[in-house]
């Protein structure tokens, strides 16, 4: 997904530290992706796409402590993905899924580095500006093409060098 032009990417390299850190996250009974939040900047600016209860949202705001974190998400009752949590397999109704958004919302209303957009990535327009961004852990719609349709979305939003 880079362009001749861009910067290189920084890629996630394995060391002593992240192993570490998988394993203590693991034995604290931490979610077992936490040792990628440990790699990121503090004070960043960073996104959650995809954010559905908020638990991993939790941790990026005690392990990064970022000064801006975008949760994006719509919030959506869709049974065409019915392998999804979202799709059926967890929530049920649209019901399910206003309730779920509202306790998100309150969870952090109380934490002023976040901001809530309730839309899917191809409703997004121009709430996140380019080259803004950190970091963006992508985790909505796990089809192929929407994860593509995430990347090449977010590509432009992510500083160089994020
Ligand atoms: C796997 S869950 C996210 C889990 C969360 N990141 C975590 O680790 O706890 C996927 C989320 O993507 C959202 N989603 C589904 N389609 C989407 C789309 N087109 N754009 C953005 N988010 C979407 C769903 O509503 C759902 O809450």
């Amino acid at each position: 997904m880079t362009s001749d032009t861009s910067p290189p990417r920084p890629r996630f390299k394995w060391t002593p530290k992240s192993v570490f850190f998988k394993i203590y996250d693991n034995i604290l009974g931490r979610h077992g992706r936490c040792y990628v939040l440990r790699t990121l900047p503090k004070n960043s600016v960073g996104c959650e796409l995809g954010v559905s209860r908020g638990d991993f949202s939790e941790y990026m705001l005690s392990l990064v402590n970022p000064r801006r974190l975008w949760l994006i998400d719509p919030w959506t009752y869709q049974p065409e993905l019915a392998y999804e949590p979202y799709g059926g397999q967890v929530q049920k109704s649209q019901d399910e899924m206003d309730a779920m958004y509202r306790e998100v919302s309150e969870r952090f209303a109380d934490r002023p580095a976040v901001r809530i957009i309730r839309k899917k990535t191809e409703q997004l327009t121009e709430e996140i500006a380019d080259e803004s961004l950190d970091w963006v852990y992508i985790d909505g719609c796990h089809e192929y093409e929407a994860v593509a349709a995430d990347l090449r979305y977010f590509l432009p939003k992510v500083k160089g060098g994020g």
